[in-house]
């Protein structure tokens, strides 16, 4: 007999497919009645799979009583609440390493395009400009201070690239690694004070909330430019976009939002502004990794084996 899973929100479609096809998966966020559907598992679910955009917060564990793993889809789990997830002693587990590679590479593609202006350039050409005159010329990229927040696996990778663009390295987060040797500041403002360029690849969730505040963004200055690959709330958003209308700060390549997918107008208004639709580790390869840790997470579980990547 199959076993009850319930599935919280979607995923990479296969992913899903071959969930559904194991299990007995019951989608929670197009059920047209929720709390039927888990007033009516609440003595069968002991795991859930996860998402982004269709986390699990601890009044639905709590509807769940035996309810011991959250597999979550991503390798950010902000919008799953871990801290009533340890209270209950439920794992969480997440999609580490497959997509740290992915995600680096759109952190310089942002890079690139916000400073070279890359879609702006493509733009030039299909509006016919270039037949009139060349585009006007961009900042260089080379010999530049890339100023990383978060040094964790994601923001190594970052360094890693960006070191072969001949970028500076210097870094932010709660604590200093021993094993890097490039300059290290705590205060995210006297990070930005030494950047040209701030890469946001920090964890999201209460703990960030803010970090790039409206003192970083002005310390970055208007000369700089600012990425995000993280989420959307490590940034005061409003304050990031008067800096970037005033000109207090210079451009910005952006992945992610704070109120995703709804992204606010006055950014899409601004030519120092490079927007994508929160794709870091959106490529067929990687998300088909992730949905095989997310199935392998809750094979291991059913089967009452260690769990692979818990968080
Ligand atoms: C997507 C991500 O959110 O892994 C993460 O933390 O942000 C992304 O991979 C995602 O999981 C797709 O919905």
């Amino acid at each position: 007999m199959k076993q009850d899973l319930i599935i919280t929100g979607p995923m990479y479609p296969p992913t899903l497919a071959e969930l559904e096809q194991t299990y007995n998966a019951h989608r929670l966020w197009t059920a047209p009645d929720k709390e039927a559907l888990l007033a009516s598992m609440a003595d069968k679910i002991t795991a859930v799979a996860s998402s982004n955009s269709g986390g699990i917060n601890g009044a639905t564990m709590a509807k769940l009583p035996k309810l011991k793993t959250i597999a979550h889809f991503g390798v950010g789990y902000d919008t799953v609440d871990v801290d009533a997830a340890r209270a209950r002693k439920i794992t969480v587990t997440n999609t580490p390493d497959v997509l740290t590679e992915e995600v680096a590479d759109l952190a310089l593609a942002l890079v690139l395009a916000a400073i070279r202006k890359v879609p702006q350039g493509d733009k030039y050409v299909r509006d016919g400009k270039w037949l009139k005159g060349a585009m006007p010329l961009t900042e260089s990229v080379q010999g530049k201070t890339c100023g990383i927040v978060g040094m964790g696996r994601i923001g190594r990778a970052i360094a890693k690239r960006a070191e072969a663009f001949n970028l500076k390295i210097a870094y932010q987060g709660p604590n200093k690694k021993n094993d890097v040797s490039w300059p290290y500041f705590k205060d995210p403002v006297e990070l930005a004070k030494e950047a040209d360029i701030l890469i946001v690849a920090c964890p999201g969730g209460e703990a960030t909330r803010g970090l790039v505040s409206r003192a970083v963004l002005e310390a970055l200055g208007p000369k700089g430019t600012i990425v995000n690959i993280a989420r959307g709330t490590v940034i005061d958003e409003p304050a990031m976009l008067e800096a970037l209308q005033s000109g207090k700060l210079g451009a910005a390549g952006l992945d992610v939002f704070v109120d995703e997918p709804r992204v606010p107008e006055g950014f899409l208004a601004l030519d120092n502004v490079v927007v994508q639709p929160h794709v870091g580790s959106a490529t067929h390869q990687t998300r088909k990794a992730m949905g095989q840790l997310v199935i392998d997470n809750l094979a291991a579980h059913f089967a009452g084996k260690p769990l692979v990547t818990p968080i």
